[in-house]
C-alpha cells in the first residue's frame, strides 16, 4: 500500500464542497456520504480518504498522517502549521469579522472577546493597539455577547444568518477564508505520479473555473 495516497477530508459541510470539486477533477468519493466509517479507501485511485474534524486536518497533514488535505485558510491562519499550501481551492468562501450587540463601543478596559480563534484574534487586536481578554470557546461563538460574557466575538460569517438571528452585527473584517489544497513537506518532497496529477488537476480546474468567472 506504499504507493497510496492518504487525503484527510473535512467532515461536515464543508466536506460536500470539497468532494464535489473533486468529483470534477475524476475523483468521486460522494458515497462515503452513507457511512460513519473514517477511513475509506479507494483501490480505483490507490487513495485512502481520511474523515477529520476541519480543525484537526492540517494536524493529521503536519504530522505525515495524511499526505495531503484539504483545509481552511482560517485553520491554516490559527495554526500556522508546518505544511505546505499549494492551491486555493475557491470553495467554502467565508470571512473572519468582529461581531456584537449593535451601538455597543468597545470597553476602554480590558474589553472580552470569545472566538474559536484565540491567535488569530489576539493578533488582530494587537495590531489594532487594544489590549482584550480572549475567551476561547468552542462553538454557539455567537451566544457570548447575548448573555454578557463578552463585548465581541471573533469568528466565522458565511451568509450572515447567525449574527441576524441573534441580533448581533459586523463590526470589521479580518480575512477572506476559503479552503485550501494543503500537502505534508515529506510527501511533497518525495513526490508521487497520484499527488503530481491532484495538484496539477486541481491547479487546471481552479485556474478554468476563474477564467470562466471574468
Ligand atoms: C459557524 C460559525 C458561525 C456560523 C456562521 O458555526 O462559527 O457560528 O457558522 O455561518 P452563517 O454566517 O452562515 O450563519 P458552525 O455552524 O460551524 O457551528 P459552531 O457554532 O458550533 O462552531
Amino acid at each position: 500500500m506504499n504507493n497510496w495516497l492518504t487525503i484527510a477530508m473535512p467532515k461536515g459541510r464543508i466536506f460536500d464542497e470539497a468532494a464535489g470539486l473533486l468529483r470534477t477533477i475524476g475523483y468521486d468519493f460522494t458515497h462515503v456520504e452513507q457511512s460513519r466509517k473514517l477511513v475509506l479507501e479507494f483501490p480505483e485511485y490507490n487513495i485512502r480518504v481520511m474523515l477529520a474534524k476541519p480543525m484537526d486536518v492540517v494536524t493529521y497533514v503536519e504530522y505525515g498522517a495524511a499526505d495531503c488535505g484539504i483545509a481552511g485558510k482560517d485553520v491554516l491562519l490559527e495554526q500556522n502549521r508546518d505544511v505546505y499550501e499549494i492551491v486555493d481551492l475557491n470553495i467554502s468562501a467565508c470571512y473572519l469579522a468582529v461581531a456584537g450587540l449593535p451601538n455597543q463601543p468597545l470597553s476602554k478596559i480590558a474589553p472580552k472577546i470569545a472566538t474559536k480563534y484565540p491567535h488569530i484574534a489576539s493578533e488582530y487586536f494587537r495590531e489594532q493597539g487594544e489590549q482584550v481578554e480572549i475567551i476561547p470557546l468552542n462553538g454557539s461563538i455567537e451566544l457570548a455577547p447575548l448573555i454578557g460574557l463578552t463585548d465581541r466575538i471573533v469568528d466565522i460569517v458565511s451568509t450572515g444568518q447567525t449574527l441576524r438571528d441573534n441580533g448581533l452585527i459586523e463590526y470589521e473584517k479580518i480575512a477572506r477564508v476559503t479552503s485550501r489544497f494543503i500537502v505534508n513537506p515529506v510527501s511533497y518532497r518525495l513526490s508521487s505520479p497520484i499527488l503530481d496529477n491532484m495538484i496539477e488537476q486541481l491547479s487546471a480546474q481552479i485556474a478554468l473555473e476563474k477564467g470562466s468567472d471574468v
